[in-house]
């Protein structure tokens, strides 16, 4: 369950005006749940918990994972970029041990290293010297099967695999995710006979966590997706309430009313590096939802205490346009206590006693009201610990407001066309055939 406190905002936005926003978070809402909106051909993200778990979409991937089990896998190289990569890195991340490479007991899972997120070419060089020490599979994930940084690793990954296990081995340790007619990947996974699941025509990328996109990596890294979909099942729920006791109304109320008084920055702030990476899923949710029509809240994070050591001083103290949203975990995973030390030359043995992550519950209620006082307001996203239920809990709940905060802005939070401007450059630079005009005009500028 994500539990929404307000009340680092109330020296910010008034009671009236605060319900004033939850009038149009609910007539948003209205329009989301009529699919009367803009974008309405891509809500098929909205029941994803409840259906896919009257599915065998996860007993599919786990057959998946039983059969690279079965040939020794021990490393699965996960190929995608943008929606297609980031719920599923955001998950490995809150979910593994943050040291489970170096340990040696090392787990059952395959290690998952993610590909294809970029255009470098010594991250590639590195990723192959890793691929070829390992027993290695690959997902390649694209929804539009026309991605070129991800077309590029594929190529490059598919040609390894060729040749180290044979044509007929590699379509077993291939596996396709994308869309079920269109595409080039489409075309060449049918060709190659690759096992393939289906990303639905009515989910965007951004919001694809919750589909085979997310769900097959997860899985294969051991984790437990039927939990994670519990937990989106539950905010499914409650982000569906009529009311301003809806968590998703509360945020998006919130954020709209800040927004609208100048505080044109969100940033989403967490106190444990295992959270990072819903940092970046956020962003892209987020940036891409919100940001058009020279409108949106620009999306930032940041994890603290780390970040306080960089960039606390602007947080506290620079142009006051920001807004902060935390996402608070009441309990730790782990315990330690820090003992007396009799020298007590370092002076912490006022710490005595404490757990480490006490430590850290001071550290946040300090910054929240320290940065209270220099003008930032808080919005609190409070979970009880990290965990699938709760991380499923928090993909859904982000989504869902997402859509009710794009409609209140006034754009179609389910498209992107600025996402295109920098490809046909790129591709018209590259050579590609029917960019001739377009790369000449290019030249010139340069
Ligand atoms: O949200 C989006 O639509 C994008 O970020 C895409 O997910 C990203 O560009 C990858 O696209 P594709 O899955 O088609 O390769």
């Amino acid at each position: 369950m994500v539990k929404v406190n307000l009340g680092g905002c109330n020296s910010f936005v008034n009671e009236a005006d605060y319900e004033a926003y939850v009038e149009k978070a609910l007539a948003a809402l209205e329009v989301l749940e009529n699919e009367t909106g803009a974008g309405n051909d891509f809500l098929g993200w909205k029941h994803l918990p409840s259906e896919t778990l009257n599915s065998t979409l996860v007993a599919d991937c786990e057959a998946i994972r039983d059969l690279w089990k079965s040939k020794g896998v021990d490393l699965v190289v996960v190929i995608g970029i943008g929606g297609s990569y980031l719920g599923a890195k955001c998950a490995l991340e809150a979910l593994s041990h943050q040291f489970g490479k170096q340990l040696k007991n090392k787990g059952e899972a395959p290690e998952i290293v993610f590909a294809g997120q970029n255009l470098s070419e010594e991250y590639m060089c590195e990723l192959m010297d890793l691929v070829q020490e390992r027993n290695a599979a690959c997902v390649v994930i694209s929804k539009s099967g026309t991605t070129t940084e991800p077309a590029v690793a594929f190529r490059l990954i598919k040609k390894y695999i060729e040749e180290k296990y044979g044509k007929a081995e590699a379509a077993e340790r291939i596996v396709a995710v994308t869309d079920k007619a269109r595409g080039a990947l489409k075309g060449l996974a049918t060709q190659e006979g690759y096992n393939t699941f289906v990303i639905e025509d009515n989910v965007g990328g951004r919001f694809s966590v919750l589909t085979p996109v997310g769900i097959l990596p997860i899985v294969l890294a051991g984790f437990d997706m039927k939990a994670m979909l519990e937990g989106a099942l539950e905010m499914e729920k409650a982000c569906a309430e009529k009311c301003g006791c809806n968590p998703a109304i509360q945020y998006a109320a919130m954020r709209n009313a800040l927004y609208n008084q100048g505080k044109k920055i969100e940033i989403l702030v967490a106190y444990n590096p295992k959270l990072t990476f819903l940092g970046e899923w956020w962003k892209q949710l987020y940036g891409e939802s919100e940001g058009k029509n020279g409108l949106g809240i620009f999306p930032a994070s940041v994890n603290f205490t780390t970040d306080l050591h960089s960039m606390g001083q602007y947080i506290q103290d620079g142009e006051r346009t920001l807004m902060e949203t935390v996402v608070t975990v009441e309990k730790s995973n782990r315990s330690m206590l820090i003992e007396n030390d009799p020298q007590n030359l370092d002076g912490l043995n006022f710490l005595t006693g404490k757990h480490v992550e006490e430590c850290n519950a001071m550290a946040e209620l300090g910054t929240k009201l320290a940065h209270i006082d220099g003008g930032v307001p808080q919005i609190s996203l409070s979970i009880e610990r990290i965990n699938e239920y709760n991380l499923g809990a928090l993909f859904y709940f982000f989504e869902k407001a997402c859509g009710i905060s794009g409609y209140m802005l006034g754009v179609n939070p389910f498209d992107q066309p600025g996402v295109e401007a920098y490809k046909k450059n790129m591709f018209a630079l590259l050579g590609k055939p029917g960019y001739e005009a377009q790369a000449e005009a290019l030249k010139a500028r340069l």
